[in-house]
């Protein structure tokens, strides 16, 4: 049976401040898909928050990109940005950056990350959601899982994945986008993907059989807006075991964490921390940047689960490290590369700094 996995998700609002999410808001979304799955539009459905960002997980069989579909979420998103206003939580709507839906989520502000396949005798499938970053945050793991034989041992081990697995990488300032192909463009891969803030790894498929294995929401919300309004807080579906790496092999990357983009303001680089369900809620300096991963065995397109990956010892350490790297970097204040390049500044309200100076004729030539 062929299934869709829909992973679409918007900050509608903040509790407190950009942190967590208020509990009547998961609610409204819970009632709101138990009503699309009696009515038979959607198989199954689970609702979770990181941080200040809904995250809604549906399963069906109509395809991607599909208008009902993205029909039922995007009213969702646009009935609890309006309980959002009602409670006068912060950035009420947040994501919401259009009023008109016209048959799909892509360009209105929600993140989408979603994949059809055919549903396995056992498909295991976990699900990364992410708060306080952006999708290049994806990149690194990505490319270790699918990647890297010393992440991944499958790849030299598991006879279904020695053909290797091909990237689609987005060119998110050209709006362009490339496939390339590992083993052997492994160093052109890496050149391009190392431009965190430009190049984003859409999804990986398995070379052998062309059959999807990874997909991220590369949606950006500063270049559809033109100005800043808040990161990009990706999610990413991963395929695991048998001829894709396996469950472990999926966690393994965060087990050492890597500095991305986002943080306070969306205009600093900081740890990414995996953290637990529990814990998917930023504090310190508006972070630091966290990321959950819920597992799930679809049952005819039903979500058994989740299984709360990082909630486990095995990944303590990796939390403590990120609070050590979280120490050092912060000790450079509002200078790089705690804070972001020029370049990625370009859409928060520091570039008037300089454009105050130049109109108070401040600056003389050299
Ligand atoms: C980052 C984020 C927060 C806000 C910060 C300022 O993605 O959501 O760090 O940027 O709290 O928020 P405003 O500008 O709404 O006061
Ligand atoms: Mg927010
Ligand atoms: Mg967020």
């Amino acid at each position: 049976m062929k299934i869709t996995l829909s992973v679409l998700k918007a900050d509608v609002g903040g509790f407190v401040g950009h942190s967590h999410s208020h509990p009547d808001i998961l609610k409204k979304a819970r009632e709101m898909l138990e009503e699309a799955k009696n009515d038979n539009k959607i198989i199954d459905f689970y609702v979770t928050a990181c941080g200040d960002d809904l995250e809604l997980i549906i399963t069906h069989n109509k395809g991607i990109e599909n208008k009902e579909v993205h029909g039922i979420a995007w009213s969702i998103f646009t009935e609890t940005s309006k309980l959002a206003k009602e409670l006068k939580l912060y950035g009420a709507g947040q994501d919401i950056l259009k009023t008109t839906f016209s048959g799909n989520l892509r360009g209105l502000g929600p993140g989408v990350a979603e994949m059809e396949f055919e549903e396995r005798e056992s498909e295991p499938v976990i699900i990364f959601m992410a708060d306080k970053t952006e999708p290049g945050a994806f990149s690194l793991p990505l490319y270790k899982m699918f990647g890297d034989a010393f992440n991944t041992p499958g790849l030299v081990i598991d006879p279904n994945m020695r053909g290797g697995f091909s990237f689609d990488v987005h060119d998110v300032k050209k709006h362009r986008h490339v496939w390339l192909h590992l083993p052997e463009e492994m160093y052109k891969l890496l050149g391009l993907i190392g431009t965190v803030g430009r190049y984003e790894i859409k999804s990986v498929i398995r070379r052998e059989d062309n059959e999807i294995a990874a997909v991220t929401s590369t949606e950006r919300l500063n270049l559809i807006a033109g100005k800043y309004v808040g990161k990009d807080d990706p999610v990413l579906i991963v395929r695991a075991q048998h001829g894709f790496p396996d469950v472990g092999e999926i966690l393994e990357p965060f087990a050492i964490p890597h500095f991305v983009a986002g943080w306070n303001r969306g205009s600093h680089n900081g740890p990414l921390m995996p953290v637990p369900q529990r814990y998917a809620n930023t504090s310190r300096f508006d972070g630091p940047p966290r990321i959950i991963a819920l597992g799930f065995q679809l049952n005819n397109g039903k979500l058994e689960g989740p299984v709360d990956m990082f909630d486990d010892p095995a990944f303590d350490d990796a939390r403590r490290q990120a609070i050590e790297m979280a120490n050092y970097i912060r000790r450079n204040g509002t200078f790089q590369p705690h804070r972001l390049e020029e370049d990625e500044m370009e859409y928060t309200k520091i570039t008037a700094v300089e454009k105050e100076l130049e109109e108070a004729k401040r600056f003389e030539k050299l």
